[in-house]
């Protein structure tokens, strides 16, 4: 049943033998590549760039960017340059300094890039925001990390509620006929004096380089805080996983908005000096097979929907387009059905690898390797020396097939620091005997792979994107008509899950199939498109326990035919 790896046109792998490796290796091996083994300080945005330009990669493409109005490139020394202009804006008009947040709110752009790393290299603490964000969410998350400084673009400006965030000390603009008023900085205007050298922060491996925000069941969004020790992962499994090498041409479809576009979008594949590929238009299967053949894109980092989609649109499309230049293809955030892995092999005669991972891990942690056999619907193996295990409540051990909650012994170099501000969230994460629960349930077989089952709580992975019920059941009952709403994941053969809501409208509301439009129209319009119920049912009642919650696992097993399970804290 397994699929045995055999060498890809002549691909050498960088993980040859995992057993080996998993036993002996040790991180201080990743270090001794960055000039922090020798100083001590170290800033994440110098290794990943500059330490490049300053090598025989000065001349060698970092980036390649296009969109359906812009196609660019842009070497390691122009990287450089760029995000120490970026950086430089920052620092003189805005008096960005070590520890400040500076959130990113825009859709992927080379100016994106170099604000990222430029602010990363000012010791900052960068909070990428996925550009289909709405008002409230951004003022949440803007709101949580108290950041300093906004940078976006003209567009997206009519979502940033700035009168409401007293921490917002600007706003820094990137587009065409920006007016410096208030809290407003023209972004193209400062680039053009800015100097291109930029004393670099350096800072100590604890500290602050990147906040994500993702949704738990309950409250609001958490911020994620991860530090610069995380890289140290970041470029391990640059080699280990997506085994990059000199030659390759690299892209991760993701968006920075999401942990798997900041840490594989940017960071991962530039600290191994590798070619990035960063498209900026939307999803459609021509675009994607048609990037892969204009830049030889060689190894692919995508997600389970995108490879379901372009499954739909039919093999016939893939033979329209030459993807000879592909040779090692990856999966994350989802499932990967065993159906879409046969599917690649059939189409792209490649296999595709699962990788495992969530933004409180802060990298790949469960992986199939170019190396090793691959059995289709198993998530892989730990990377090497850090331990997976399937625990029960208590942390104990359960021996092999028995479902239970997939953690990981803590310590591991990208692992999260802290919950922005919330320390006993923080804490809840841990076991007393340092297992980190990652709330996931899973199994292990006897060679030790990991085979997911699910999510332990009632977080939503639809399309890839993690949406908490709670945030969208906190938007709807702002809907006049909304009395109560109880939100699930349903699943669907597409995008994993979809979201669906029932809700229990107010006396006088009339339910119909307008009023349900308008009712997802005011979630996508107030907080994001993808979370938006693409399934509403209106409901006299809502189950709910006596303390007033609601029970959405009663809401699951109504919708799905199962049984309901305990009832006794219902109310009556
Ligand atoms: C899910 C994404 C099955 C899982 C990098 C996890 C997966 C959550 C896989 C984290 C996979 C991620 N197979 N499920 N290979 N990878 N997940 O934080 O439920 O957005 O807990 O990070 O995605 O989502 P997050």
């Amino acid at each position: 049943m397994g699929m045995k790896a055999t060498s890809v046109k002549g691909r050498c792998f960088n993980l040859e033998d995992y057993d080996t490796t998993y036993k002996s290796f040790n991180w201080s091996e990743a270090e001794k590549s960055f000039s922090w083994s020798e100083t001590g300080l170290v800033n994440m945005a110098y290794e990943a760039i500059d330490r490049h330009a300053e090598s025989d990669k000065r001349n060698k493409v970092a980036l390649y960017f296009s969109d359906k109005d812009r196609n660019e490139q842009y070497t390691f020394q122009d990287m450089k340059d760029y995000s120490n202009k970026a950086g430089n804006v920052l620092k003189k008009a805005v008096g960005v300094e070590k520890g400040d947040r500076v959130f990113i709110f825009m859709p992927r752009s080379p100016e994106l890039y170099f604000v990222l790393l430029g602010a990363i290299k000012l010791g900052a603490v960068v909070g990428p925001l996925f550009e289909a964000f709405m008002e409230a969410a951004v003022r949440d998350r803007l709101e949580d990390s108290e950041a300093k400084v906004l940078v976006t673009t003209s567009e997206l400006l009519g979502r940033v509620p700035v009168n409401e965030l007293p921490h917002l000390k600007h706003v820094v603009i990137v587009g065409s006929g920006v007016k410096e008023e208030g809290l407003y900085i023209d972004f193209y205007k400062r680039m053009e004096t800015a100097s291109e050298h930029l004393e670099i922060e350096w800072v100590d491996r604890e500290d602050g380089l990147v906040l994500h925000y993702t949704s738990g069941s309950t409250g609001k969004p958490k911020g994620v805080f991860h530090v610069h020790n995380a890289m140290v992962q970041h470029y391990q499994t640059a080699k280990w996983v997506l085994d990059l090498k000199d030659d390759d041409v690299y892209w991760c479809t993701a968006d920075p908005g999401w942990v798997t576009g900041t840490f594989y979008g940017a960071f991962a594949p530039w600290l191994v000096g590798a070619t990035n590929v960063i498209r900026g238009s939307r999803f459609s299967p021509e675009d994607w097979y048609q990037t892969i053949e204009n830049y030889g894109v060689t190894v692919w980092y995508s997600a389970p929907t995108a490879f379901r989609m372009l499954m739909g649109a039919g093999d016939g499309l893939v033979t329209k387009f030459d993807l000879r230049s592909l040779q090692h293809i990856l999966s994350v955030g989802e499932p990967l059905n065993p159906e879409v892995v046969r599917w690649g092999k059939k189409v792209f005669d490649l296999r595709i690898h699962d990788t495992w991972w969530m933004t409180e891990t802060g990298a790949q942690v469960i992986c199939n390797y170019p190396s090793m056999e691959i059995k289709p619907g198993s998530m892989g193996k730990p990377i090497p020396s850090v331990q997976a295990a399937i625990v029960d409540d208590q942390g104990e051990e359960l021996p092999p097939y028995h479902m239970g909650n997939l953690a990981i012994k803590k310590g591991w170099p990208s692992m999260m620091r802290a919950i922005w501000n919330n320390e006993e969230k923080y804490e809840s994460y841990f076991l007393p005997n340092d297992w980190y629960v990652s709330g996931d349930s899973a199994y292990k077989d006897e060679d030790g792979y990991f085979w997911f089952q699910g999510r332990v709580d009632d977080v939503i992975m639809t399309a890839g994107e993690r949406v908490g019920p709670f945030e969208v059941e906190s938007k709807l009952v702002e809907f006049p008509a909304v009395a109560e709403a109880g939100v699930i994941g349903k699943p669907d053969p597409v995008r994993g899950e979809i979201i669906k809501a029932f809700i229990a409208l107010r006396e006088g509301y009339e339910a119909s199939d307008e009023l349900k439009e308008e009712i997802r129209l005011f979630v996508k319009e107030g907080l994001a498109a993808h979370a938006a119920p693409r399934e509403i049912e209106f409901r006299e009642t809502l189950p709910k326990t006596r303390s007033g919650k609601i029970m959405r696992r009663v809401l699951k097993a109504w919708e799905l035919d199962l049984p309901t399970g305990d009832l006794s804290t219902m109310e009556d």
